[in-house]
């Protein structure tokens, strides 16, 4: 609930800015390695200096060292030096659902805060956002590691 978050939320990332981060989403679904799956994930994930790192699903011969959108998204973005970040779009080419990142992708994502957007889209373009924190309620992080 809005009231009762200890950090006020940052603000949504303009207009333009955030049709840009969508459609980078979308791009990076095109270049989707998925033969196993055929099922083309894309992410752009929006850092707090403003750039955009995409990343798409990358699958492999050896079914579980398949590595999904956004966290080939967010390895980019750390390999860059970026840490802070305000926001991740995922498209998928589901039309009637909206993606939604898996439970381990999620944990990834929390590691760098609780308090950015994640904006989850359908093939026609049409997206609902959530805070990452109302994507993994009662989250463990680095902090809790501080607390022994
Ligand atoms: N996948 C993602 O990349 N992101 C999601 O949000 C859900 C699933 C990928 C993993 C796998 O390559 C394929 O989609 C089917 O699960």
């Amino acid at each position: 609930m809005e009231g009762d978050r200890k950090h006020p939320a940052p603000a949504a990332p303009p207009t333009e800015r955030l049709q840009l981060l969508l459609r980078r989403s979308r791009e990076a679904k095109n270049c989707a390695y998925c033969p196993y799956s055929r099922f083309p994930v894309g992410a752009a994930l929006l850092t707090a200096s403003g750039e955009i790192f995409s990343g798409c699903n990358v699958e492999n011969a050896c079914c579980s060292l398949g590595v999904c959108a956004e966290r080939t998204a967010i390895q980019k973005a750390i390999s860059e030096g970026h840490t802070s970040f305000r926001a991740m779009a995922i498209a998928s080419d589901m039309g009637d659902t909206f993606i939604v990142p898996c439970g381990a992708c999620r944990q990834v994502m929390r590691e760098f805060g609780t308090d950015w957007d994640v904006y989850l889209t359908k093939a026609d373009g049409s997206y609902i956002v959530k805070r990452l924190e109302e994507l993994l309620p009662l989250s463990f992080g680095p902090e809790d590691l501080k607390k022994v």
